[in-house]
């Protein structure tokens, strides 16, 4: 497809784990993002952790400096996250809440608590040329804050929803995704650009891109642990034809 309305954003942090297991230099997270590239990936999404547990400073360098497609710079709002970005010039910075203990990014930011730090930072990078993106919860409360923030984009926390259906929990599931498309809509009435991410497979993948207003999906762990079976290409194209089946789907409804 030439021009695609939807993105695929792909997450590397999960090669930079599993080379770190082995203290090593393999697997590599550029080779990781420039096969995703070359397999359809529309850009490329990291994590530069405080504690440094997959990706390295030297892999967003070389990221920034290797890949033909946008860097999202995922961050922490904290000092020195916000000078390294300011160093790496990514496309995007996303900003997201950290915590020491999480195995992954567990919520949204706490944009009511932390207004007027991220709008500080929000601004600070932006005068920079770097896009700032909010990792929040798909709620009224959390995208009118982004707005005050003054974010161009948001990206909306799916894991709560994934999380309803992989337990099976349909009343639960539906209120979720009811979440994520009010969310979704009063972003595009406030022109704040539309992202998801966060445990999404093919088939969550395929529904949450039934909401027109969502351009941008950021996907790791799923591309992941399928490409161990099928491969990473593959799994990438799959995840492709999924996209666009729900957008299909939902231009059509
Ligand atoms: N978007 C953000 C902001 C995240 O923190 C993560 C997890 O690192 C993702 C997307 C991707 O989530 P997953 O690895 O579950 O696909």
């Amino acid at each position: 497809m030439a021009h695609s309305p939807l993105r695929l954003g792909v997450n590397v942090d999960h090669v930079a784990t599993l080379r770190n297991a082995r203290g090593g230099s393999l697997p590599d997270p550029l080779r990781a993002a420039l096969l995703a590239i070359e397999a359809g990936a529309d850009g490329i999404t990291a994590h530069l952790r405080e504690d440094r547990r997959h990706i390295r400073d030297d892999d967003m360098k070389r990221l920034k400096q290797e890949i033909s497609k946008p860097l999202n710079f995922e961050m922490a709002a904290t000092d020195e996250m916000v000078a390294i970005a300011l160093d790496t010039r990514p496309h995007a910075s996303c900003l997201v809440p950290e915590k020491r203990s999480e195995r992954t990014t567990e919520g949204g930011l706490d944009v009511i608590t932390a207004h007027d730090h991220l709008r500080i930072v929000t601004a600070e990078l932006g005068r920079a040329g770097v896009r700032v993106s909010l990792f929040i919860e798909p709620s009224i409360e959390a995208v009118e804050a982004a707005r005050s923030i003054g974010a161009p984009v948001i990206e909306l926390h799916t894991g709560a929803w994934c999380d309803a259906l992989t337990h099976g929990e349909d009343a639960r599931a539906e209120h979720e995704f009811a979440r994520l498309k009010a969310a979704a809509r009063l972003a595009s009435e406030k022109a704040i650009e539309c992202h998801a991410g966060h445990g999404l497979d093919y088939d969550t993948a395929r529904q949450i891109s039934t909401l027109p207003q969502v351009v941008e999906l950021n996907i790791g762990h799923f591309l992941f642990a399928e490409a161990i079976f099928v491969g990473l290409a593959a799994a990438i194209k799959q995840m492709r034809a999924a996209m666009d089946a729900g957008r299909a789907e939902g231009l059509a409804a």
